[in-house]
């Protein structure tokens, strides 16, 4: 009797200990600390063939996700794109200055449009161009797929056009260079160039600067890392599967590019502005988008309207930021391994926070940041630190550990809803013998901070701009 209970008690002791293995991670069974990740370092270098989410998408609407550098890119094909990571993170900083240059302090007054062309003498530049997550998206008739980079910071979808024979201002390297990946409007049947009159061709669109037709309604936008993008509107058909086809959305077609060394073929645009995709699409997904950012070596997906949307997505609001397209929420706090940082509630509150597709790094006020630090590097003693490499200042040689334990993180955001970070969003690797906490602080305690994509990575997160809100869920990819 009493060996049968003993027995009992065996496997249910076993079975207990097999079913927290398996909920809560290889963490759980080495250290049995919930607070922790165990990262294997093996799986911070990404690997060179493509992981494809196992993930079936149940709908009509939904787009592939992939790192533009990573081994699910289509961009790998042409000209070599390396993952250099230290690049990223000196363009992400480019877009980061730029952002604070514009909405920081006196947000009233210096503020140009963000993510829509600059037009005036002051010439302050967009914050856009580093991107790092792209879709592939159909635009004309017959359907010429394009490579285009995600951006919520971004107003107006553009795309690379080519003008054989048709440009005189500027040298078609497009057509010198045969590139048929390139957009070409003459072989499309449903294009069509907006006028300078149209109610389209707004003030805050329509550039001056630029030699134009007097027909054509021409923009011009210079990106903060010396990229820059200038062209027309035009109205195409846009095909984001065969069963969501969307004629005469308006887009910039784009004529001469600087600094964009990738093959991505332009932006799409998902901010609030009225053309931005979600905006042109709004009849049919009501203006609610989703997506997920996989790690470099996988895939994700962008989902418009509200199929896919995982029950267990929690919300909060949209803080609309002034005279921007931008998303706007309030982190309220930060829990580090368990333990909630303490942090006075009024660094949070003035200026706010965005969430950003663009930047990369999650940006804090300094007082936050160094709260963050300072109870990560408490967690990280075990380690040996190592030098600092562009704005990330807290690093580690991992040599001769083959796991790391990393203490988890979340975030508090205004609604009372708390999203703990997926495993990869707190360290950034450089290589095999330098890892570095993923976040860093601002200059300045009145600068904006920005919850940014290697934080929002393998999360599901929504834009429900129709319901003000804003929604976290954990496994948005796999
Ligand atoms: C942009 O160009 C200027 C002038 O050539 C240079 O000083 C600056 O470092 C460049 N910025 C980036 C992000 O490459
Ligand atoms: C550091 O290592 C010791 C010994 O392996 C371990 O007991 C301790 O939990 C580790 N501390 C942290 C913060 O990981
Ligand atoms: C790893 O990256 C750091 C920072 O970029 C660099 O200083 C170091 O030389 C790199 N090490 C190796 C082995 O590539």
């Amino acid at each position: 009797m009493s060996f049968a209970r003993n027995l009992l008690n065996i496997i249910i002791l076993l079975c207990v200990y097999l079913n927290r293995g398996f909920t809560e991670g290889a963490q759980e069974r080495e250290s049995g600390r919930v607070d922790y990740h165990t990262i294997q370092l093996s799986s911070l270098s990404p690997s060179s063939s493509c992981v494809p989410s196992s993930k079936e998408y149940d709908t009509k609407s939904s787009l592939r996700v992939v790192h533009k550098h990573g081994a699910c890119s289509p961009l790998r094909s042409g000209k070599a794109v390396k993952l250099d990571r230290a690049d990223i993170l000196r363009r992400d900083q480019a877009r980061v200055d730029s952002i604070h240059s514009k909405l920081t302090n006196n947000l009233e007054d210096r503020l140009t449009q963000t993510g829509l062309p600059v037009k005036d003498e002051s010439k302050s530049k967009e914050d856009l161009g580093s991107g790092s997550y792209i879709v592939t998206i159909g635009i004309g008739t017959p359907t010429h797929n394009q490579p285009l980079i995600i951006d919520t910071g971004s107003d107006l979808t553009w795309t690379k056009c080519r003008q054989c024979g048709r440009s005189r201002r500027y040298i078609s390297l497009a057509c010198n260079s045969k590139n048929k990946d390139i957009f070409n409007p003459s072989s499309s049947t449903s294009f069509n160039t907006v006028s300078s009159t149209s109610r389209v061709c707004s003030d805050d669109i329509r550039s001056t600067d630029i030699p134009c037709s007097a027909y054509r309604c021409c923009y011009s936008i210079d990106y903060n890392d010396n990229s820059s993008s200038e062209g027309y509107l035009a109205e195409d058909k846009f095909t984001v599967t065969t069963a969501d086809v969307f004629s005469g959305i308006h887009f910039g077609c784009s004529e001469k590019e600087a600094n964009i060394n990738d093959n991505t073929a332009g932006l799409l645009g998902l901010s609030s502005h009225v053309l931005s995709f979600p905006s042109q699409t709004a009849n049919k997904y009501n203006n609610i988008f989703s997506y997920c950012f996989p790690s470099p070596d996988r895939t994700g997906h962008l989902t418009f309207g509200s199929t896919g949307i995982s029950s267990s997505v929690k919300y909060t609001p949209i803080k609309s930021l002034p005279k921007t397209h931008l998303y706007g929420l309030d982190i309220v706090s930060i829990t580090v391994g368990g333990k909630k940082l303490e942090i006075p509630s009024t660094v949070f509150s003035h200026p706010r926070a965005i969430i950003d597709s663009g930047t990369v790094i999650t940006r804090l006020p300094p007082k936050a940041y160094a709260a963050l630090r300072g109870a990560f590097k408490e967690n990280m003693k075990n380690y040996t630190t190592a030098s600092a490499v562009e704005l990330l200042d807290t690093c580690y040689d991992p040599k001769g550990f083959d796991t790391m334990s990393v203490p988890k993180v979340s975030f508090s955001f205004g609604g009372g809803t708390t999203v703990e970070l997926g495993l990869n969003g707190i360290l950034y690797p450089l290589n095999a013998s330098h890892v570095c906490l993923a976040f860093a602080g601002n200059d300045n305690d009145g600068d904006l901070a920005i919850f940014g994509s290697f934080q929002q990575m393998t999360l599901q997160v929504v834009y429900d701009t129709a319901g003000g809100r804003i929604g976290f869920a954990q496994n948005g990819c796999s």
